[in-house]
């Protein structure tokens, strides 16, 4: 017999089996409480619960560790490559030579979309933030691969999986063109993946587009680092989709719309809107003190996390890159100054330490897009873009699971009990 908790409840001795992953805290299987006891657990916002079992990602916050099928985020950063982390979360195994050469030439062949998507743009306003657009055609591939759409079948699910990730750059860069007013750029398969996205974007047909490697590196390393992060918010949200039974298409588009808010995917825009709002250090102060002030909404965005409870090992990450774009790009940005100056005076503010507050993946990721040369409206669709692999792994380790049932949870209720109705003439 396993580790055991023991319930008192109502007047009974109940025991739940403890559950051990292989690394982190462990379970308690609660599974057969409401049938025992007539009672739910009550966890809003699921800071103690454990929604489902996975073997993708584990984070450790208080160690700030993060490791991708047991392969920690500094490691793959420094030396693998998007689509070699996409293989990765997708398979579990980090690929050959030749397997990772066949998944690229496989993602290669779906990066063109549908002719008639190339339309379905043009009914949106031109100023229309592209994480609107993202979410619509992201939506209405359903409506075009009909034929990959059984998720009962593996083959369609991997076809599917394959579309997605190939089509997210595509799509994403189609966004930007559309809002600039500048004509859309077909893929160019010769290119990396990280390349022909920023060929994508940044070029235009009336002259040769050179991807600058420096670039093209950082860029590939900002995918990887949001490649995937456990449960979270968008993940969770692509989670319950998918156990309806939704199609892929489906799925990846409701979790677009959650990674859309400021407090999650939302916050690398909002994180540089806050830098160029404060401007310069020596409005520092003040800022912080808004922050800390109960009575003022404002937070530092890119500050604190659910999990970590340390430092986010993916800002340090993107904090050392933004040193290599800004040699590349041969430009600096005075808002990284803003930035380290700010990041310096929150850890030595007992409020920030005390709150185990520190600066997250969204904390300096945007001035290195911006220095590449993406507007703040573009940060949050690239997130989307990066994390759509971790978001498609999730819902294929969801839906393989043979215990997989329709997310359904119940409530506390406390709104008025049984009362008749009242006519009109009676109110
Ligand atoms: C992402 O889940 C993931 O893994 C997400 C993500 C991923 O890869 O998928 O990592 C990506 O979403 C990163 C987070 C990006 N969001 C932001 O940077 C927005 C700013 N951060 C906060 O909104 C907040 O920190 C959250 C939403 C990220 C976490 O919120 P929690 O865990 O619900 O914590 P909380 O809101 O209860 O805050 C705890 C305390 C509160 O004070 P008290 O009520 O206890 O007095 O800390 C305070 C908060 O007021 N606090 C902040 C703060 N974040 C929390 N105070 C000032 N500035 C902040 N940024």
């Amino acid at each position: 017999m396993g580790d055991q908790v023991k319930l008192n409840a109502g007047g009974a001795e109940y025991d739940y089996p403890v559950l051990k992953g292989s690394v982190g805290p462990d379970v308690i299987d609660i599974r057969k409480l409401y049938g025992q006891t007539g009672m739910f657990t009550f966890d809003p916002g699921f800071t103690s619960t454990a929604s489902c079992e996975s073997a993708l990602t584990y984070i450790d916050g208080d160690e700030g560790v993060l490791l991708h099928r047991g392969y920690p985020i500094g490691q793959l950063a420094e030396n693998s490559s998007f689509m070699e982390v996409s293989y990765l979360l997708l398979n579990g195994e980090l690929p050959s030579k030749d397997e990772l050469e066949k998944f690229q030439l496989t993602i290669s062949r779906h990066t063109m979309l549908h002719e008639q998507l190339a339309t379905f743009y043009r009914g949106f306003r031109r100023d229309a933030h592209p994480m609107a657009i993202m979410c619509g055609v992201v939506g209405a591939l359903s409506a075009f691969y009909h034929d990959s759409t059984d998720i009962s079948d593996p083959e369609h699910r991997k076809i599917s999986s394959h579309r997605l990730i190939a089509k997210m750059p595509t799509i994403a860069a189609m966004a930007f063109k559309y809002a600039v007013g500048q004509p859309f750029i077909y893929p160019d398969n010769k290119l990396s993946y990280t390349g022909n996205f920023l060929r994508m974007t940044f070029g235009v047909p009336a002259e040769e587009y050179e991807v600058i490697p420096a670039v093209e590196k950082a860029m590939d390393r900002i995918f990887i680092l949001h490649a995937d992060h456990e449960q979270n918010a968008s993940t969770s949200t692509v989670r319950l989709a998918g156990s309806s039974g939704a199609n892929p298409f489906a799925c990846i588009a409701a979790g677009i719309a959650c990674l859309w808010g400021p407090a999650h995917g939302g916050a690398n825009e909002a994180a540089l809107n806050m830098l160029k709002e404060i401007g310069t250090p020596d409005k520092i102060p003040h800022y912080i003190e808004r922050a800390k002030d109960k009575n003022d909404p404002f937070r530092l965005m890119g500050f604190g996390h659910r999990v970590y409870k340390n430092y986010d090992p993916r800002a340090t990450v993107m904090q050392k890159t933004v040193r290599e774009v800004f040699e590349a790009m041969k430009v600096t940005d005075p808002l990284f100054e803003t930035a380290l100056r700010l990041e310096e005076i929150a850890l030595s503010d007992p409020y920030f330490v005390e709150k185990k507050l520190f600066p997250n993946v969204d904390f300096y990721s945007g001035i290195i897009l911006s220095a590449i040369g993406f507007p703040t409206t573009m940060f949050t669709v690239l997130f989307a873009l990066a994390r759509t692999v971790g978001w498609v792994a999730q819902w294929n380790e969801m839906i393989s699971d043979p215990g997989q049932k329709i997310g359904r949870p119940r409530q506390l209720y406390t709104g008025p009990t049984h009362r008749d109705y009242l006519p009109l003439e009676q109110r």
